[in-house]
């Protein structure tokens, strides 16, 4: 059932960061036509915006987001970030930090002076907060990791949470790999396993903790919806796979091989240390959307990548 964002003619008024991104741009996708207003923070003023979507320009490493784009929102949807899948140098690696971590303070600091404050900030953040833990099934109370990625994820998170201080009700939502067809890691696997080159990354034990991005982006509205959501949510389908059982899958539905293996150090020489998060395992129970009965429409990886492939 499509949620309303209008009632009795007032139109609920969400900002969203990262709208134009791939999450972002499904979000946008479903909050329009269900009523919402939609305000976009960007770095970038371009066109083809969807119509109705004002946009503000917003530098989020210098300065507080403006308070005109917050001005009568009650919501902050907050997903900008540096693409993490890439060669890390010490350049991206300070991007992937700074584009999370400051824009998140920023954005912050300009709910501490808007007048009257959004209600709640819903902050996206990923399972990379647990670090690798091989088959260890994790949940939101599991602790934290180590490694670069799950640094980032703790102080990303710790900068949401300064809005729960003012008062605002905030939902981080550690997102697992956004299945989508149109972007996000699924996109980019596509084209080596449609021409029957795709294979397991390393020996293909690591845990995949996956959603499809219609599931997340159902359960940001749900978390819009009801008032009462707030914490930590893992935002990801409750039937985690293994790499070797993710790229079997992918391969019998696209009825080709899957032969070709992507050995660790291959990785490693292509991505840098920015092959981590593609060994790393995360084996992620969403227990706390569950228990707020928020349902899944796509639980199992075969029948997501089927729709999303529409085989
Ligand atoms: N997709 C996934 O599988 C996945 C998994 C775990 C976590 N996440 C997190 O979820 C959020 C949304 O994911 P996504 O896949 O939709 O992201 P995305 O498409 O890669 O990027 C979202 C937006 O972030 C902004 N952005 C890009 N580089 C930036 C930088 N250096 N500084 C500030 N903003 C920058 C861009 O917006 P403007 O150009 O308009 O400013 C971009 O459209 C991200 O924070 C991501 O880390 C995603």
């Amino acid at each position: 059932m499509q949620a309303s964002f209008a009632y009795n003619g007032n139109r609920m008024r969400v900002t969203i960061s990262g709208g134009t991104g791939f999450v972002g741009g499904r979000l946008l996708a479903q909050l329009l036509p269900a009523g919402a207003s939609v305000h976009l923070l960007t770095r970038q003023l371009r066109p083809g915006l969807p119509s109705g979507v004002v946009p503000h320009l917003w530098d989020p490493l210098r300065e507080a987001a403006p308070p005109d784009s917050l001005a009568g929102s009650e919501a902050l949807v907050h997903l900008m970030g540096e693409p993490v899948a890439q060669r890390w140098s010490p350049e991206i690696k300070r991007r992937i930090r700074e584009s999370r971590v400051v824009s998140t303070r920023n954005l912050v600091s300009a709910i501490a002076m808007a007048e009257p404050r959004p209600q709640t900030l819903i902050c996206a953040s990923a399972v990379g907060y647990y670090g690798s833990r091989g088959d260890e099934w994790l949940d939101e109370e599991s602790g934290p990791g180590g490694d670069f990625l799950a640094e980032v994820c703790q102080e990303w998170e710790a900068e949401a949470l300064r809005a729960a201080d003012l008062g605002v009700r905030v939902l981080r939502l550690r997102f697992g790999i956004v299945l989508g067809a149109e972007g996000g890691a699924l996109a980019r696997m596509l084209p080596l396993f449609r021409i029957g080159l795709g294979g397991r990354l390393g020996d293909g034990s690591q845990w995949m903790s996956w959603i499809h991005a219609g599931d997340l982006v159902g359960m940001i509205l749900f978390a819009l919806r009801y008032p009462h959501i707030q914490g930590v949510w893992n935002a990801v389908a409750p039937n985690p796979v293994t790499n070797a059982e993710f790229t079997g899958t992918l391969a019998r539905i696209l009825k080709r091989p899957a032969v070709l293996p992507a050995p660790e150090f291959g990785l490693k020489l292509l991505f840098g240390e920015g092959a981590e998060p593609l060994l790393a395992s995360h084996r992620v129970r969403p227990l706390a959307a569950e228990a707020a009965g928020f349902r899944f429409q796509y639980g199992g990886l075969h029948a997501a990548l089927r729709h999303l492939l529409k085989s």
